[in-house]
Order: structure tokens, then C-alpha cells, then sequence
């Protein structure tokens, strides 16, 4: 069987997340990893099995050994990375979200197809067997009425955030919290309930966005990123919503509401469990009617597994792109976060380049 060679860019956790679901696909093989040092690279190199090691990306993303690339690095790095490797001629798997705006995934499309290579966005959402299905299903649901998503999730970088704004620790804002790298609640997690919204419902006609946002230290002085927000969209003929947070936990189900019933799923980012309530369910005990019914298809084993298999399969059967993580999907949600983050009056240092 013919695998397809990785390297691998940045050894953060993510890197280290991704890695075990990625084993478990037989055609993948970790074969490279670059690191800002060294020491990092070869820890993770001893760790999971890999190869070669690589302090500059330039040369790994050479080497003819390596057909493709995933990079896990902060979100402002993405745009600059996957365009170096996709120049050399790499395959690009790449980290949600895909850029730091619009423009910058612009770019990096452009760049795909000048090169003749894949580039797809690591969003597992909608690569899940369960959100497959729940696909499928929405062709036997009659209209589609509402969408409601959410993922809502305190952060322990939130407290750690917490002590640097009270001075009771030295270090940098973390890159999930910090405008400098593009972070902030919409691109860490609030893009999960948009990615599979615009999968299944395409483009919306507006968006109107009630964001909470506190002002850290950036490089350009105190400056505003956003802690969780509540965003409306309007489509022909039916309305959504998301909600994300990395300072409040929520246990709110995803749902979509149509005309045969709703769609209920235990969670977006990963769904693993799906109720289908049929229309005229009761909602009391003594009433009658149709029951729920779990129509949950059995998971992978795990969770990261799927972007892989995505990745691989749309390189081995000559596809330029994935379907659900196609290029215009991820510009799409691009164009909806810039949207989001303009009316929040959030500002990245990736958005004054011109
Ligand atoms: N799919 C998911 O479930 C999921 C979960 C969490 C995060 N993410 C995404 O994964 C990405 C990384 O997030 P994270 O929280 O892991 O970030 P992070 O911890 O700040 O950085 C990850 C790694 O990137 C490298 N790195 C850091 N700063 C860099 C820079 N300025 N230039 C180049 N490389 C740099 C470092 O590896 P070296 O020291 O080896 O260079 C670091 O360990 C983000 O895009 C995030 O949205 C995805």
C-alpha cells in the first residue's frame, strides 16, 4: 500500500493530538517534523517514530522524500507557512482556521492552484461519520427552518490570561487569547458551529454579531479580543445562530429544525451522538405521538482520524479539493469571521497588510 509521507510543523499539543488519530489511517506516515528548535524536534521526532528532523521549513518542505504537510502553528503563521510549502510543490493539510482573514486565505487558494496541489483546512466537523450522516439524512427532512450551533467551552487559558492582566504573571498572552496571533474565541472555537453551518447552508445573507471581548497586551498596545459571542444569520427561508465561549461552559445540543422534524446533535465540533425527533413528538408524558429516535452511527476511534482519511483520499483519487472542506467553504467562513470580528471592532495585525 502506498503512504502518503507527512511532515509535520510545529510540536505543540495539537501536533501531538493530531498524531494519534493519523496512525491509525494504514496509507498515512509521519515522516518529518520541523520545530523552531532542535531539542523540540527531536523529543517529538523520539516520541512518535519520525525520521527526519527539520529546524527550517524551507528545506523540509524540499525535500523529495515528503509529499505533504500539516502544520499545527498558531493561526497568524498559516497563511506565510502553507504558502512556502505549496510553492515547493507540498500538499497542505492545515490547522482551522485556515488564516488570519479572508484575503490571507485568498492568497493561499490562489497558491494552491497556481501549484496544482491540495490544500484543505484540518476542520473535523464535518468530516465525522455522524455529521455524514446527519448530511444525508437533511435530504429526507423536507425545509430546513432553523440551524442552531454551539460550542461553548471555559478555558484554563482564560485564568492564566486573568493573571497576566493582573500582573501576577510574566508570560505572553497565549496565542489562543492573543490579537498578535490571531487569536480570540471566534477563530479558536467559535469558527466549529460556522464551519458546518456553511456546509450544509452555504453562504448567508447577513450576519449580526453580540460579541463580549476584554483588551490585552498586544504589540500595537492594549488592544480588544473577544471572549465568546452570539452571532445571527439570516438565509432564504430560515434563520441560524451560533454561540461560542472560551470564559462559560455550555451543554447546549446543536440542532436542525425542519419541516419533518429536528435533527439533534449531542455536539458540533465533534458529534458522536444524534437524536432524530420526528415532527408531532410529544413534549409531555401524557400526550402520544412518534418517539425519538437515536439515530447515532458508530464514531472512528478517533477523533483526528478523519481529516487524514479526508486528506489522503481526495489526493489518491486526483480530486483537486475536499467536498465538505472545500476551498470555497473555508473562504466562506473567512468572509463570515471577518464580518464578525469588524462588527466586534476586533483588528489583527494580519488585516493592516495590503
Ligand atoms: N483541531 C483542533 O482540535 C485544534 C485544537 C487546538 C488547536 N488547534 C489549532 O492548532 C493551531 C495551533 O494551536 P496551539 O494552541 O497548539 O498553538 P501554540 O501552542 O501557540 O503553538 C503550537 C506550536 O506551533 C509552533 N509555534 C509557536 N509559535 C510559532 C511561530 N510564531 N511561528 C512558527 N511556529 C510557531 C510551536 O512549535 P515549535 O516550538 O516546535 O516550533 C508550538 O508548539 C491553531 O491554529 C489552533 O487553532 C486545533
Amino acid at each position: 500500500m502506498k503512504k502518503t509521507r507527512f511532515g509535520i510543523i510545529g510540536t505543540g499539543r495539537i501536533s501531538d493530538w493530531v498524531l494519534k488519530g493519523a496512525v491509525l489511517e494504514p496509507r498515512f506516515e509521519a515522516a518529518a517534523v520541523c520545530s523552531r528548535s532542535e531539542e523540540s524536534a527531536a523529543a517529538f521526532a523520539a516520541k512518535h517514530g519520525i525520521e527526519k528532523t527539520f529546524t527550517d521549513i524551507d528545506a523540509m518542505a524540499s525535500d523529495p522524500s515528503i509529499d505533504a504537510i500539516y502544520i499545527g502553528t498558531p493561526n497568524h503563521t498559516h497563511h506565510d507557512i502553507a504558502i512556502r510549502c505549496m510553492n515547493h510543490g507540498k500538499h497542505v493539510l492545515c490547522e482551522k482556521p485556515l488564516a488570519s482573514n479572508a484575503r490571507e486565505v485568498s492568497e493561499m487558494i490562489a497558491a494552491a492552484k497556481a501549484n496544482g496541489v491540495i490544500l484543505m483546512e484540518a476542520m473535523i466537523s464535518t468530516l465525522s461519520p455522524n455529521f455524514r450522516m446527519v448530511q444525508e439524512r437533511l435530504k429526507t427532512m423536507g425545509k430546513v427552518r432553523h440551524y442552531s450551533g454551539t460550542f461553548c467551552q471555559f478555558s484554563s487559558k482564560y485564568d492564566k490570561l486573568q493573571r497576566i492582566l493582573n500582573g501576577e504573571d510574566s508570560s505572553p498572552v497565549p496565542s489562543s487569547f492573543n490579537p498578535d496571533c490571531s487569536g480570540g474565541s471566534l477563530m479558536d472555537i467559535g469558527i466549529y458551529p460556522i464551519y458546518p453551518m456553511v456546509t450544509l447552508f452555504g453562504r448567508p445573507k447577513s450576519v449580526k454579531a453580540d460579541i463580549t471581548t476584554c483588551d490585552v497586551p498586544t504589540s500595537r498596545g492594549m488592544k480588544p479580543v473577544d471572549l465568546q459571542g452570539c452571532v445571527v444569520y439570516e438565509y432564504d427561508g430560515m434563520s441560524a445562530v451560533t454561540m461560542y465561549s472560551k470564559i462559560a461552559d455550555s451543554r447546549l445540543r446543536t440542532e436542525i429544525s425542519c419541516q419533518e422534524g429536528i435533527l439533534s446533535l449531542d455536539q458540533i465540533h465533534i458529534t458522536r451522538q444524534v437524536d432524530f425527533i420526528p415532527h408531532g413528538a410529544p413534549t409531555s408524558g401524557r400526550a402520544s405521538g412518534p418517539s425519538v429516535q437515536d439515530i447515532t452511527v458508530p464514531c472512528d476511534p478517533d477523533e483526528y482520524l478523519c481529516e487524514f482519511r479526508e486528506f489522503i483520499d481526495v489526493l489518491e483519487s486526483g480530486r483537486q479539493e475536499s467536498g465538505n472542506n472545500s476551498l470555497d467553504n473555508s473562504l466562506a467562513v473567512a468572509e463570515i469571521m471577518d464580518e464578525i470580528r469588524r462588527q466586534g471592532g476586533i483588528i489583527f495585525p494580519a488585516d493592516l497588510l495590503f
